[in-house]
């Protein structure tokens, strides 16, 4: 893997990892339980959360274990939430897709156009084959956005697949794969390669 990945735009958003200087904006989206109910952290209490979270995203990106930038807006460079892969699996070309979004700006059009920007670095720059997406069963909102991705696969169920503050969940699995991706069927990505912002 490369560490040269600087951002990636699609339309609405813009995809860079997270500086300390936007923590409160962070903390302002990820204190609201609404986000983080089906997700595998609690809501932000305090800024410090915040700004930890944005730490260990550069830390993981160092080490090559993950890329999670946040989702910027174009227009106003506000912090709209964020996305990411997670649990690089070099020798397999494997990882995994997570997005949230604060809750004034889900049903704002900005998921597709986030997702693909990731997709964008993720086959391309990150060289990766596989993209896989993990649902819990019970977030109806969510699995309805998945389903409507191009060229999705569903994978089926896995069982307690994903625990949560010490309850197992089921989990509906879905893969994304580099030989079957057709960029033109998503919004158009452009990657820009370069260090990191700090
Ligand atoms: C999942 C998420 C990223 C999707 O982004 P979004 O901007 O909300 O996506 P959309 O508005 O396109 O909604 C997706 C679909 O769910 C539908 N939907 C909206 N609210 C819903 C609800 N309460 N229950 C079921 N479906 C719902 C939408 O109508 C849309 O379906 P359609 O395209 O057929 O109309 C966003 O909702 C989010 O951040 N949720 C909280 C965190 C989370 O659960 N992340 C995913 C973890 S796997």
């Amino acid at each position: 893997m490369t560490p040269s990945l600087r951002s990636v735009a699609c339309g609405p958003v813009e995809l860079r990892l997270m500086t300390p200087r936007v923590a409160q904006e962070l903390f302002v989206l990820a204190r609201d339980p609404d986000v983080s109910r089906y997700l595998s952290w609690p809501p932000h209490e305090t800024v410090e959360d915040s700004l930890r979270f944005i730490h260990d995203a550069r830390s993981l990106w160092e080490r090559h274990l993950a890329w999670l930038p946040g989702i910027f807006a174009t227009d106003s460079g506000r912090l709209l939430g964020c996305i990411g892969i997670s649990g690089i699996d070099r020798a397999n070309a494997r990882a995994e897709l997570g997005t949230w979004l604060g809750t004034p700006h889900q049903g704002q059009g900005c998921n597709v156009p986030a997702k693909s920007a990731l997709l964008a670095a993720a086959f391309g720059e990150l060289d990766l084959r596989r993209i896989e997406l993990l649902v819990r069963v019970d977030n109806d909102r969510s699995l309805r956005a998945v389903r409507a991705l191009p060229g999705v696969r569903d994978e089926g169920v896995q069982a307690e697949r994903i625990v949560q503050q010490g309850i197992a969940y089921d989990a509906a699995a879905f893969a994304l794969l580099r030989s079957e991706y057709d960029a033109a069927a998503w919004p158009t990505a452009t990657v820009n390669v370069g260090s990191p912002q700090l």
